[in-house]
């Protein structure tokens, strides 16, 4: 069983300003995308509303307190990260936090593996992520991109892995 964490932050931690995501960087959507398929995606509700889709080839689930949220075809709803989780470990051995804050932070505890992009400034925005202490985890720098006409930031791509004693 494996639960990974996948982000895209500014050097200020920002993921999000006005349910949405602060920068257009299809390249990295991509390293997402490849990151994520094939894999459940678990999230919160307001990061779902900043797409309403599910998003293909991976199973969404949506977590939400509202028991009659209404979700568009492909959406599943859970009430909690823990039921998440154990819906998504019913298919999938390795699954997929991708947000908001505060799943990211409940589920930090339990993450074997971050997928961590690092937006090269800093960006305003109200969803804002603590420090993690990543003592006793290993990075590893997957790629760099630079600015160029699709990309207005340059950005970095880490993957923390846990290390277990
Ligand atoms: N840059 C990135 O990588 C990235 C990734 C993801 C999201 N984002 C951005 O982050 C922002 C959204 O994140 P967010 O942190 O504001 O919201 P969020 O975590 O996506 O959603 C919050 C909602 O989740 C539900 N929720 C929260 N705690 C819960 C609990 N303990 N039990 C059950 N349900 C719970 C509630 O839904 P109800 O109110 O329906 O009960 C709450 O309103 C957007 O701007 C989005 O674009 C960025």
């Amino acid at each position: 069983m494996r639960l990974s964490l996948i982000y895209a932050r500014s050097l200020n931690r920002c993921i999000g300003k006005d349910g949405q995501i602060p920068w257009h960087l299809p390249d990295e959507f991509g390293h997402f995308k490849k990151t994520t398929l094939g894999k459940p995606i678990i999230m919160g509700r307001k990061t779902y509303e900043d797409h309403k889709s599910a998003l293909p080839g991976r199973r969404n689930i949506v977590i939400s307190r509202q028991p009659n949220y209404e979700v568009v075809d492909g959406i599943e709803l859970a009430d909690s990260l823990e039921s998440a989780i154990a819906m998504a470990y019913e298919t999938s051995d390795e699954i997929f936090v991708i947000g908001g804050v505060h799943f990211f932070v409940e589920s930090m505890p339990l993450a074997d593996c971050i997928y961590e992009t690092v937006v090269q400034a800093d960006i305003d925005g109200e969803a804002k992520l603590p420090e993690f202490d990543l003592d006793g985890w290993e990075t590893t720098l997957l790629g760099e991109h630079g600015v160029d006409e699709r990309h207005a930031y340059a950005y970095k791509m880490y993957r923390h892995q846990r290390q277990r004693v």
